[in-house]
């Protein structure tokens, strides 16, 4: 009891410590006053704008911050981070959990219309979209010697970045910050992570008040997720059980290099009963061209249909039908050095796909880009092959062992349904790591329903799945994404 008072004699004495702190606020040349498209009042706060990382170079990242809209004073602080390697956080903003829902405007000409997000991360976040590494999105340099980089530059930048960004809103860095990213930010999340731990050991200021970190559908060990995906079309009934028996008789269990050729033969056999799905999720179709010259098998780089053009949906708002720049075809999971481009793995022919075509309009219009401060002389693309980019950071492994050792919390979560980056493979490299389990294998419910499985490990770490979705949960699933959303920020269980 005795403790208690003390403990509520001390906290006005420190806030009052901190209130005559000189107090800066947020540069008011980066507010967004208007958005165009949005006819209603903002929320919260919108800033956007450049953070020069590199001045000899003229290496400037963009980002776009979204005040909560809870209390803003109090949330935490969150950073977003879309993958690719090549493709724009923005992404993230526009089709996953940003405050906006984008739609065709009804009168043919004009631009879209923006309905306010019922699932918006910001309503329980300040939230940063950072375009990374420079030469993606809006993010440039003037130096292109630049456009060539890697993990570990990236998450250099990226932690240079987050040291000036809270040096312009220091009215943030007492607030919990995390760092969150799907797909290949399944790299950058962990890295820059480890960057930020670095930075807080040997006393870099400002001291950033880092609290952990959430991964979906993530990239992370050439061996777990090349092991991924035989398993995961076996489980999900796209091959037979003989088929599985083979394959994995033949593979001594492994796919990720064929041991010797009658493996080699049998994962063709499982590509052909798999190819022609939508690879980012399995249950929604995949548009097939009608035109038969931009629908011919692209047999050199043994890239499957599903990559060509990804489906049309039923669901009312829009939903990006092509995911590529960099990405990587069937049973070629991210592997040591340089991550090709799609012209490099289609043969220079360029992806026939459509349909990016809500962010590509509204981010490359004149008045918007005016309105967000982007300054780029190239236009926006949710993916770009402009950047030259090497995995060099090897297995995330190691990084998320040093990481959840530390105390930092961890969710690492999967649409269960996407065969890009399956969620066996993360299942299985998280319960690799041999902690202990604390919350063993449930369902955890949304809205009254099961909305996935999950399983709680020591040193705070979490796997959990999200059922009937594919690559992009926040995408597939707004509401369960919120809702795991808000449970991790808040230290709830699941
Ligand atoms: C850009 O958006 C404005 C509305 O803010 C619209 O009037 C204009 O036509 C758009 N420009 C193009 C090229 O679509
Ligand atoms: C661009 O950067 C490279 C590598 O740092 C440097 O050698 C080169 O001089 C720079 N180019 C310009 C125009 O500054
Ligand atoms: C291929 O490798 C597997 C696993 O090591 C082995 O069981 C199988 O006998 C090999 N097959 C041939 C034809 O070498
Ligand atoms: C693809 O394009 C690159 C650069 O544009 C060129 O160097 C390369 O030779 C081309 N490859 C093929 C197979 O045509
Ligand atoms: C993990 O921690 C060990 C011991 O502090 C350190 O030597 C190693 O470099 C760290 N590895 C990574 C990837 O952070
Ligand atoms: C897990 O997180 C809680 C709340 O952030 C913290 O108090 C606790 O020390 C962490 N546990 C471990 C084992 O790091």
């Amino acid at each position: 009891m005795a403790g208690g008072v003390l403990y509520l004699f001390f906290v006005p004495l420190i806030y009052t410590f901190l209130s005559i702190l000189p107090t800066q606020s947020a540069p008011q040349s980066a507010l967004v006053t208007q958005i165009p498209g949005f006819s209603g009042t903002l929320p919260s706060k919108h800033y956007a704008g450049y953070v020069t990382v590199d001045q000899s170079h003229g290496r400037n990242l963009f980002y776009y911050f979204v005040e909560s809209e809870g209390k803003p004073a109090e949330d935490p602080v969150v950073l977003w981070l879309n993958g690719g390697p090549g493709c724009s956080s923005l992404d993230g903003f526009v089709y996953e959990h940003g405050p906006f829902n984008f739609e065709k405007a009804m009168t043919k000409g004009s631009l879209l219309q923006l309905q306010l997000n019922p699932y918006s991360w910001s309503k329980v976040s300040n939230i940063i979209y950072l375009d990374s590494p420079a030469g993606v999105g809006f993010s440039y340099s003037k130096n292109e010697t630049d456009y060539e980089t890697g993990d570990l530059k990236t998450a250099s930048d990226s932690h240079t970045f987050l040291l000036k960004w809270f040096e312009l809103y220091p009215e943030f860095l007492s607030n919990p910050f995390f760092i969150a990213g799907e797909s290949y930010a399944g790299v950058y999340v962990p890295t820059l992570s480890s960057e930020v731990v670095k930075g807080i050991d040997a006393g870099v200021t400002p001291v950033l008040n880092f609290k952990g970190y959430l991964v979906g559908n993530g990239v992370t060990d050439d061996k777990f997720d090349g092991n991924a995906l035989v398993p995961f079309a076996h489980g999900m009934g796209l091959i037979s059980d003989d088929l599985y028996e083979e394959v994995n008789k033949a593979c001594g269990g492994s796919y990720i290099y064929p041991v010797n050729d009658t493996c080699g033969s049998k994962l063709e056999e499982v590509d052909k009963n798999i190819e022609d799905l939508n690879i980012y999720d399995i249950l929604e179709p995949c548009y097939h061209s009608t035109d038969s010259s931009k629908n011919r098998k692209v047999t050199k780089s043994g890239l499957p249909s599903s990559f060509r053009l990804l489906g049309e949906t039923e669901r009312p708002l829009a939903v990006r039908k092509r995911m590529f720049g960099r990405a990587w075809p069937l049973r070629a999971p991210v592997r040591d050095g340089i991550v090709p481009t799609w012209p490099e793995l289609m043969d220079n022919e360029s992806v026939p796909c459509i349909n990016d075509e809500v962010a590509t309009e509204w981010l490359n219009n004149e008045s918007v880009r005016k309105a967000i401060h982007a300054e780029t002389d190239f236009s926006w693309e949710l993916c770009t092959s402009r950047i030259e980019f090497y995995h060099d950071s090897g297995s995330m492994i190691k990084y998320h062992m040093n990481l959840t050792a530390k105390g930092y919390r961890a969710l690492i979560y999967s649409g269960d349904h996407d065969m890009c980056v399956p969620f066996t493979g993360s299942e299985a490299w998280t319960r690799s790591l041999g902690y202990k389990i604390v919350d063993e294998w449930r369902p955890w419910t949304s809205n009254g329903q099961v909305a996935g499985y999950t399983q709680g490990y020591e040193n705070n770490l979490t796997f959990l799945t999200v059922k009937g979705s594919g690559h992009t949960v926040p995408e597939y699933k707004p509401r369960e994404a919120f809702d795991l959303f808000s449970r991790f920020l808040a230290g709830k269980p699941q």
